[in-house]
């Protein structure tokens, strides 16, 4: 290969400048800039890949599998799935875990319908498309929580079919975490036998293990299956997540392929070797106890972020254990300055580990600027719904105001 030309350098040049440049005030997406793999460069020396099933054998070697069941194991401890039944893979993000459990539940339930609330992250749906599922969207409550008297209804209309159910456990824009004792309760009270529940935890998967009184949230609370992104708290130059689910279901789709002399389980054939090391490496250096700390910290930024908007007058709130704060859309400088996620009138800003208290007091001072108070006086009550049990603390004098 020839030596690369001026030209082509000062163009990686100018991209690393520009990512340098926006990484101070990015607050609106949930990616963690607070890590260094440096020590792992030498892997991006091999050809190395991860294809097939990484609990079983493969005969292309320059693999890290050993460390991807390593990874595989500690996500399992961290969702309360013992681990002589766990089985899962790192995949390249939340977007493939959530389609790995709608394809596992629909080869148990070929038939089944799958039930989502309206703020289900869209690839769910396009998801859904791909597998050509039936599916339903549900109503949502004003805090990005299922509404339970919807979900209520319109499975007992379709009382026959099974249920395959998209639990969010933390959604993308409110943070709100589906109440799964209710929708158990629900199955119940309507008889339904045969369910499946996939749960997508892509950023509040790695919070509420760490928390003190977490909603229910693991395989403890009757999920079969859930996705978790690992360039979201945890944080990776790559994107990457894990999914993980029952040993039992993954039998049913397993095929064993000669060539490359692996079970195919997976989605993807050729997998990615370094995400495994990624998130192996994050979890020797954190520990649980690392992890604990750093989501308490987030959980406090997320809090003062919250007092800090209404002390002026602006009205945000956040879910209960959610680093999400709910605050209304800025003006356009504003937004582009902080790279702010919108939905209509609302946006949010992610207490992620890089986010200080600093960066919040000037958020909140730009925010004053005339033009950015599009969602003052529009917010909503932030109801239980018939089949809510109180669980639901909104984090939020806000909702008082608006009330
Ligand atoms: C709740 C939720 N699910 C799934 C995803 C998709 O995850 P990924 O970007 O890792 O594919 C996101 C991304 O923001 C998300 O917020």
């Amino acid at each position: 290969m020839k030596p690369l030309s001026l030209a082509a350098r000062a163009r990686l040049n100018t991209l690393k400048f520009t990512f340098d440049e926006v990484r101070s005030t990015q607050v609106g997406y949930p990616a963690n800039q607070n890590f260094d793999y440096t020590e792992l460069l030498p892997f991006l020396n091999y050809p190395a890949n991860n294809v097939g099933d990484p609990f079983h054998d493969s005969n292309y070697r320059s693999n890290s599998h050993q460390f991807e069941r390593e990874v595989v194991a500690r996500f399992a401890g961290l969702m309360r799935l013992e681990p002589e039944n766990a089985w899962g893979y790192v995949t390249s993000g939340g977007s493939e875990g959530n389609m790995y459990g709608l394809y596992l539940g629909r080869e148990l339930y070929p038939q089944g319908i799958a039930y989502f609330s309206e703020d289900t992250h869209y690839s769910v749906l396009k998801n859904l498309r791909v597998l050509n599922m039936r599916n339903i969207m549900i109503k949502s409550q004003d805090n990005g929580e299922i509404d339970y008297a919807d979900l209520y209804e319109t499975i007992r209309i379709n009382r026959d079919v099974p249920v395959i159910f998209m639990a969010n456990i933390g959604t993308t824009m409110k943070g709100a975490v589906d109440n799964l004792n209710t929708v158990r309760r629900i199955l119940k009270d309507l008889a339904i036998t045969r369910s499946y529940i996939h749960a997508d935890a892509a950023l509040s998967g790695m919070i509420l293990p760490f928390v003190p009184d977490p909603q229910p949230y693991g395989f403890d609370a009757g999920i079969d299956s859930v996705a978790i992104s690992g360039h979201k708290l945890i944080g990776s130059p790559l994107p990457c997540g894990v999914v993980l689910t029952k040993r039992d279901y993954v039998a049913r789709i397993a095929r064993s392929i000669e060539y490359v002399g692996v079970m195919d389980t997976t989605l993807l054939g050729s997998r990615n070797c370094w995400t495994p090391l990624l998130l192996w490496y994050a979890f020797e250096r954190y520990g649980l106890e690392g992890f604990r700390e750093l989501v308490a910290e987030m959980l406090a930024v997320a809090e003062y972020a919250v007092e800090r908007f209404n002390d002026v007058g602006l009205p945000a709130w956040r879910n209960k254990n959610s680093v999400t704060v709910v605050f209304p859309r800025p003006s356009l400088e504003v937004f582009n300055k902080w790279q702010i996620a919108p939905l209509g009138d609302i946006a949010h800003l992610i207490t992620m580990p890089h986010v200080t208290r600093q960066m919040v007091d000037e958020l909140v001072k730009d925010c004053l600027a005339p033009g950015t108070d599009a969602g003052r006086g529009q917010w909503h009550r932030h109801g239980y719904g018939s089949y809510g049990n109180g669980d639901l603390e909104v984090t939020n004098q806000a909702a008082e105001v608006a009330n």
